[in-house]
């Protein structure tokens, strides 16, 4: 529930690695969020000393101790996107954490190789399951959540690259599309309800998830993401460009013939 001021006092982030899920978390604590859940891979393994520690999983860390300085109590959840089955019931074992959720974010994902999914159709429809389907599955046992509690804000981390799909990652795009349509159907569905869902469009966001990859035009950082996200929240905006300026260049890239949009070398 959103505390007397009117700020957000409960998120939930599911990939609680993504390093723009956290920038979004870091701020909204920043800012007064005192209930954060991390819904991560990994996170029945069992834990440094068995104290409060960040949670390791061979990657990066679960920045436990990081939230409870800024003042959030922080609760860890396991969560696969690839396992849909398991989402109504992580949705519902956060609220009993946490209470009402305020801010649900999912932050998950997975870029691939458009190369290796070429010679590995298998694993191109495995990313294809988590890139989209797990965020429909998620998305919809969150939007039950929301709808029940008449308040609550989904924001759905789409991409450019859902826009215009390109064929330099045409199976990671494809997937993007998938979620910014469903993100804009389920917003409608959800007007009226005292629940809504923001839809963010980053262009390329240097970070850990495009390492080794030359940036491209407009390139932002995860920050700067984060930012517009917490603006959107205060400003009840529907759909995010990051850059703004992303949304009048794919004003015209949407326009550019075929032929031409085809001969773009990224
Ligand atoms: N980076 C960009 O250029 C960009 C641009 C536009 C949109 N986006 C979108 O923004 C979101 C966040 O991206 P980011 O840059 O923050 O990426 P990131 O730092 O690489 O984080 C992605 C997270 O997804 C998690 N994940 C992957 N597969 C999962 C699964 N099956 N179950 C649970 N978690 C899983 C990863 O968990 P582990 O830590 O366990 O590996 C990782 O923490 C993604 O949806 C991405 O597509 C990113």
């Amino acid at each position: 529930m959103r505390n007397a001021l009117g700020s957000v006092d409960t998120v939930l982030l599911l990939g609680g690695r993504s390093e723009i899920g956290l920038a979004i978390v870091e701020r909204l604590v920043r800012r007064g969020a005192r209930r954060v859940v991390l819904a991560v891979r990994g996170a029945s393994a069992p834990r440094e000393n068995g104290a409060s520690a960040s949670v390791k999983d061979g990657g990066a860390a679960v920045p436990v101790e990081d939230l409870e300085r800024l003042g959030a109590e922080v609760h860890v959840l396991d969560f696969d996107a690839a396992r849909p089955e398991t989402h109504a019931a992580l949705i519902e074992e956060a609220a009993a954490r946490a209470g009402d959720l305020d801010v649900v974010i999912p932050a998950f994902g997975v870029l691939g190789s458009q190369a290796v999914y070429d010679a590995d159709p298998v694993a191109a429809a495995r990313d294809v399951a988590v890139n989209f389907g797990g965020h429909v599955s998620i998305g919809l046992a969150a939007a039950g959540r929301l709808r029940e509690q008449g308040h609550g804000t989904l924001v759905v981390l789409s991409s450019v690259a859902g826009v215009r799909v390109r064929k330099a990652n045409f199976v990671y795009g494809s997937a993007k599309a998938g979620l910014d349509g469903f993100a804009q159907g389920l917003a409608d569905a959800l007007h009226g309800s005292g629940a809504r869902v923001v839809v963010v469009r980053p262009g390329f966001v240097i970070g850990r998830m495009t390492r080794g990859m030359t940036p491209a035009p407009m390139s932002v950082t995860a920050a700067e993401v984060a930012d517009a996200v917490v603006e959107a929240l205060d400003t009840r905006q529907g759909t995010v460009w990051v850059p703004a300026r992303l949304r009048l260049a794919f004003a015209v890239m949407r326009l550019l013939p075929r032929p031409i949009w085809r001969r773009l070398p990224r």
